[in-house]
Order: structure tokens, then sequence, then C-alpha cells
């Protein structure tokens, strides 16, 4: 078992695996979405203090699950409470994970095509107009968005049937600082434009008067989804992790990664945004794809620049499609004793078929790029079905399963199996036995009370 499962070589390996997995579009694409749509600063304090008492809490725990019992999420909670319901929180997360897998290869699947768009010199000229069009002729007919959406899907089924991620999770080590310096200087160049001030205003100066139950809900949404969290990804990477690592200094080194580089795509798209005539922060999905290529215009060897950016977002992307493609693969591996590719052939061809309308939801179907009465477009419901929704549950069930289910003392005695002492271990006790749950109950209360009884 152990070996054909396999553990990572080492703890940078896996911290590098695992902020692989949480670094992608969440930071770089639904961040700033999120942010532009829930009212800037405000969103962003919100979740920086769901990051600290939801994530990286959260983070911990999925990894000592995983840990611990060696398992995907259907059979580790089998393992630690056999005969009981709870397994069907990993069912929960592996439905999560193929429907998340499906639209966010979808978004990915632009980022592929903006890699030739930037590079064939369309975005030169910095005609905002011309931008915008760019945007419309990549994503609203119905044939390339398909066809991008294939190559992601096909590029992670590829990987994850060879089971080869753990070679491409190696790239992680130069290419994600890359990346992060890439966006530091997009970032310095946005913040010197001229008319940058409104942006640094709405990015970094919150209105506390905006924060309502869907930013909270919205913010801690972001926190798991940027984190990998609330579908077992991480308790899946843990059930890889050997029993010498860490799990909680990895834990905290993921967690300030991962939003150090959310933070600094916020300090790219935000300034930039305000110069822009007629593009406005509740742009929604789209608003990146608007923003970057204006500031690509305006830097000296944008055209290289700017195609070595799409370039390590489409690799940012893909460590990230790898890791929600591995849980439900990990599951027939281990539980149904599929073979490896059979799984993942399987899973991705299913996620592909799901893909489509969030791929012809641009522009390309226009019922499902207004739904009727909710009138917004299908990739967004997706996303804030799975996305939001669906994680902030099965965080929830997490949190009650370590916090009084498996109970934190045990989880404790695994964390500290490593022989090294656990320093914050009766913060974290608290934190998930009351504040995390607590957190999420109440503030999905409140959003069940405003729609439904207010
Ligand atoms: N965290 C990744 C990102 O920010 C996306 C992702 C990978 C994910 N695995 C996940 C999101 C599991 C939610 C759950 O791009």
């Amino acid at each position: 078992m152990e070996e054909r499962r396999g553990t990572w070589g080492s703890k940078l390996k896996f911290i590098l695996a695992a902020a692989g997995s949480a670094i992608g579009l969440g930071n770089v694409w639904r961040f700033p979405t999120y942010t532009g749509l829930h009212g800037g600063a405000a969103f962003v304090l919100v979740y920086i203090i769901a990051v600290c008492i939801v994530g990286i809490p959260l983070l911990i725990a999925e990894l000592t699950i995983g840990r611990h019992t060696q398992r995907n999420p259907v059979g580790a909670f089998k393992a630690i409470s056999p005969g009981s319901k709870w397994f069907i929180v990993g069912y929960l997360g592996i439905i999560t994970g193929v429907f998340i897998l499906s639209y966010y290869s979808v978004i990915a699947g632009w980022v592929v095509g903006y890699v030739f768009v930037t590079a064939s010199g369309s975005f030169k000229g910095g005609d905002e107009e011309l931008i915008r069009r760019i945007f419309e002729v990549v994503t609203s007919n119905p044939y390339i968005p398909i066809l991008l959406l294939f190559i992601v899907i096909a590029i992670t089924t590829y990987i994850i049937s060879r089971g080869v991620q753990k070679g491409i999770e190696g790239w992680t080590k130069v290419l994600m600082p890359l990346l992060f310096i890439l966006l530091i200087g997009l970032a310095i160049r946005s913040l010197t434009l001229h008319g940058a001030f409104k942006g640094i205003q709405f990015y970094l100066s919150p209105d506390l008067s905006k924060i309502d139950s869907m930013v909270i809900i919205g913010a801690i949404g972001q926190a798991l989804f940027s984190l990998s969290l609330g579908m077992g990804t991480m308790l899946t990477y843990g059930s890889y992790l050997s029993k010498k690592e860490d799990i909680f200094s990895s834990s905290l080194w993921v967690a300030v990664a991962d939003a150090g580089v959310a933070f600094t795509a916020g300090l790219v798209i935000f300034p930039a945004l305000f110069t822009i005539h007629g593009l406005s922060p509740e742009e929604g999905p789209s608003l990146i794809f608007k923003v970057l290529p204006v500031i690509f215009s305006k830097i000296p060897g944008g055209l290289i620049f700017g195609t070595a950016f799409f370039i390590l977002l489409t690799i940012a992307a893909i460590t990230s499609t790898i890791s929600l493609l591995e849980v439900p693969t990990a599951y027939f591996v281990d539980e149904k004793k599929w073979k490896r590719w059979k799984s993942a052939i399987l899973l991705g061809f299913i996620s592909f078929l799901l893909g489509i309308p969030s791929a012809l939801s641009m522009g390309g179907v226009k019922f499902l790029s207004s739904i009727p009465i909710i009138k917004i477009d299908f990739l967004s419901l997706m996303d804030i079905i799975w996305g939001n929704l669906s994680l902030i549950i099965g965080s929830l069930l997490i949190a009650i399963f370590v916090g009084w289910k498996w109970g934190v003392k045990n989880a404790v005695d695994e964390i500290e199996s490593t022989g090294k002492k656990f320093a914050l271990k009766n913060l974290w006790k608290v934190l998930i036995k009351f504040i995390t749950p607590l957190a999420i109950i109440i503030i999905l209360l409140n959003t069940v009370y405003n729609y439904f009884v207010k």
C-alpha cells in the first residue's frame, strides 16, 4: 500500500506541492474578481481574518487527517470513524472536486488562449476597446473556449494518469517565485500609473459599512478556495506526507505564500483598473483579462513579459487542476481498485462535459450567459455553488469531525508524533473546535435568514 501510494521526498517538496495546489487562478483571477464584486478593501480585510481563523486551522486539520490515515477522503473518514456516516463528507469532496475542475479549467483555458493572443502582439497599441473585444473573441464563440477547455483537461488528465505530478511539482520551485517576481514588477507599474490612487483607495482603505453576509461568505469561500480546502485536496496531499514532517510550520508557509500572491495580484489589478475607461470593479470573471493587457501595453517589453506571465499562470493553474483531479482519482484507485489511468481518463472526461456549459457562458449561448431570474452567467453560478457553498459546508463538517468526533487530542497526538511540540496547540484546539465551526454556522444561518425570512 505504502509503496503504491508513495510519499513526498522531503518537507520542501511537500510544501512546494501544496503551494502549487494552493497558488493558481484562485489568487490571480478569483481574488481580484471577488474583491471587485464585494466592495474592495472591506472584502480584503474580512478575507485576511478568514485566512487566520478558518483557513489555517482547517489546513492543519486536513493535513493531519490525511497524514494519520494515509488515505483518500472517503477512506480517511472510514478509517477514523468506521461504521459512521462521516465518509459522506469524503464523497461530497469528490463531487465538488469534479465540478470545480470543470469551470476552473474553462478559465485556465482562457489563460492558455491569452498566451497566444499576447504573443501575437495584439495588445501592443493598448487600445482599451480592442482589448475588451479580444476577450469576447476568445470567449464568446462556441468553439474556442471548448477547445481550450479540452486542452487544459487533457494536459491535467495526462499528468494524473501517468502519476507524474510530483515531477511536475518540482517546477514550482523555480516557476512560482518567477510568477511572483513578475507580479511584483507589474504591481509597481500599475501603482505608478497616472490615476492609480483611486484604485489603491478602493483596494486598501476599507469601508466597514460594506461588510454584509455576502461579503463574509465570499471572503470565507475565497480563503478556502485559495488554500484548496473543504473538499479533501489537502487531506489527500497530507496522506502522502511522511510522519517526519512538521504540519504546523508547513501550513504557515503555504498560507503565507498563498495570501502573498493573492494580495500582490490585487495590487496589480486595482490601481490599473481605475485608470481604464468604462471598466468597473464589478466586471466579474473577465476582469483580469481586460486589465492585464492594458498594463502589458504600458511596459517596455510588454509582449515578452505578458506572454511569459500567461505561460506562468497556465502552469500555476495546471498545478492546481492536477490537485483537483487527484482527489477523485485517489478515491477510485484506493477504494475501487481501478487503474490510475482509467480513473483519470473517466473523471477528466466527465469534467470536460460538465465544463461545456461554463465554456459557453460568456456569450456563446445566451441563456447560459445570463440565466433568467438570477441574472448571472453559468460559470459564476457554478463558482458560487461549488467554489463557495460546497467548500464552506465541507469545511464546517471537517472542523466538527476533527473537533468533536475524532477529537482534538487525537489530532494533536498525530501532529506531535514527529517528536516536535505543536507550539500553538491550545489556540488551534479552541479555533477548530469552537471558533471555526461557529463562524461558519453563524454566517450560514445569517444568509438563510436574509434570503428566506427577511
Ligand atoms: N486553490 C487553487 C487556486 O487557488 C484551486 C484549487 C485546487 C482548489 N484544489 C482545490 C480549490 C480544492 C478548492 C478546493 O487556484
